[in-house]
């Protein structure tokens, strides 16, 4: 296997257990923070100590336990904040002046090029960023788990529709780097995640629907669940 040339280091920071996650490009140094929030400045900190210069910011979505740490990214580097511009017209924040993407853009950092996903579901506008085998999934996926999809913005339809694509489009092999830290460990592959995910279960929408509105909080440390749809009609 050839060294990647890039390292992802994850924080879990703040009362709500976020990760927020630091894309490292060994070629150039330069660091992207996704999602900064809460303790920001121990994500800062880390960078400083690997000799890395925070030049991106990039955003899974809007909410505020995802974002309330940009200033602190913003008071020490003059970062360049992505997101998609429909989390940006949710988001409605003039201040912000973040570069607006599309769905399949490439973002470059350095030698290291990700992809943001429009992933909506959970916001309009949320976003996952694809670098090499990875997938940042913020709200979209957790481990054994997915995003609510009854808060402002969010449409359990355009969920369903979202995971599915998901499962589709990218390799089993994909490491799934989540939003929160919910489940009994910290990350997991899509195979596991198509096996195990209850949320990955439901083969049409309207049961997706319905097991996604019974069940708007889960106990967690989140589990596998097996998949009693297996070797049903659907
Ligand atoms: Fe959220």
């Amino acid at each position: 296997m050839p060294e990647k040339n890039y390292t992802i280091d994850a924080l879990e920071l703040g009362p709500m257990e976020n990760f927020v996650y630091l894309i490292q490009d060994h070629a150039s140094k330069r660091a992207a923070i996704v999602d900064p929030a809460w303790d920001a400045p121990k994500a800062i900190e880390l960078a400083k100590s690997k000799g890395y210069n925070i030049t991106d910011i990039l955003l899974t979505h809007s909410h505020h336990d995802h974002i309330n740490g940009i200033h602190d990214v913003l008071d020490e580097y003059d970062a360049e904040l992505h997101l998609l511009k429909q989390e940006a017209e949710f988001w409605g924040n003039d201040d912000a002046r973040p570069s607006i993407h599309y769905g399949g853009d490439d973002i470059v950092l350095g030698d290291t090029s990700i992809k943001i996903l429009h992933t909506p579901g959970h916001t309009p506008g949320s976003a996952c960023y694809h670098v090499g085998d990875d997938l940042i999934t913020g709200d979209t996926m957790f481990v054994f788990g997915c995003g609510r999809c009854d808060l402002t913005g969010g449409d359990h339809e355009v969920m369903f529709k979202t995971l599915n694509k998901i499962r589709t489009d990218l390799p089993a092999s994909t490491v799934i780097l989540p939003g929160h830290n919910y489940a009994v460990k910290k990350t997991s592959t899509l195979a596991e995640q198509i096996k195990g995910n209850p949320f990955m279960h439901h083969h049409n929408v309207q049961d997706f629907v319905q097991y996604r509105m019974n069940t708007p909080k889960r106990k967690s440390p989140y589990e596998a669940e097996p998949d009693s749809s297996c070797g049903h009609d659907h």
